[in-house]
């Protein structure tokens, strides 16, 4: 875990994604200027800035697992009233809220586990806009396949909305995360994996994490057509 920390520490964000899917997806939510929203899995908050835009007079609650990820997020924004940081399970988020974001982690619940969990966190007409990796092609190179052992219920966009419609919600809009979105994350993870070599050289347990990333980067790098980030804008039924 010291060897993630080390790799993972400061980093702007922690998953695929970047403010102008964000945009194009909360635009499309028309939210109200007084919205209250939770981000779920905020890891250090990269969303945070981004999703106040839409909510000038409205909340941003966010919620996080590690509390280190959280002290991070907390930081970025001490003494703006319109956003409080909790450490605390996603699953149980407290609430009413107009919007659950939730950027590349509802799979820790699982979509439709998660989403049934969500049903009491929402106000009436509430929506949730998640991100979750999906297969894009029916043909699935073997190394990528491995690459993915980690979330075997991964399936692809119909597998995701057949999750959405169990759980109760009706999808409204689906986009796939550009490269840029994935970039936002692998170009600060690749910068701090090589400048960490000379601190590896004594710490085995570094080196194989800085190995594992390098190989993850160089994984979506090759089959970037095959798998990718679907973003799921939905409404309870
Ligand atoms: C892939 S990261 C994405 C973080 C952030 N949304 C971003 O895009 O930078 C997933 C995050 O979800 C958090 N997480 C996982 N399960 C959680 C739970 N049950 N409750 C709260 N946070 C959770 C993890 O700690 C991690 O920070």
């Amino acid at each position: 875990m010291k060897a993630f920390w080390t790799l993972h520490s400061n980093l702007p964000r922690e998953g695929p994604g970047d403010a102008a899917m964000l945009d194009r997806a909360l635009r499309a939510a028309r939210v109200a200027e007084t919205a209250q929203i939770l981000d779920a899995g905020a890891g250090p908050g990269a969303d945070i800035a981004a999703l106040l835009t839409h909510v000038p007079r409205g909340h941003v609650t966010a919620i996080e697992q590690h509390a280190d990820f959280a002290r991070a997020a907390a930081a970025r924004f001490a003494g703006n009233p319109q956003v409080t940081v909790k450490t605390g399970d996603m699953a149980d988020p407290g609430g009413a809220y107009d919007l659950i974001w939730c950027a590349g982690a509802l799979y820790f619940l699982g979509v439709e586990a998660g989403l049934r969990a969500w049903r009491t966190a929402l106000r009436p007409g509430g929506q949730v806009i998640f991100s979750d990796a999906i297969w894009l092609t029916a043909a699935r190179p073997d190394e990528a396949v491995r690459n993915w052992q980690e979330y075997p219920a991964m399936t692809d966009r119909a597998g995701v909305a057949r999750a959405i419609a169990a759980a109760g919600y009706t999808l409204l809009d689906d986009w796939v995360l550009p490269d840029a979105a994935w970039e936002a994350y692998y170009t600060p993870l690749e910068a701090r994996v090589e400048m960490l070599p000379p601190q590896a050289e004594t710490d085995p347990a570094l080196a194989a994490t800085l190995a594992e990333a390098r190989s993850e980067i160089a994984l979506w790098r090759r089959h970037r057509r095959v798998f990718g980030y679907g973003l799921f804008r939905v409404r309870l039924q």
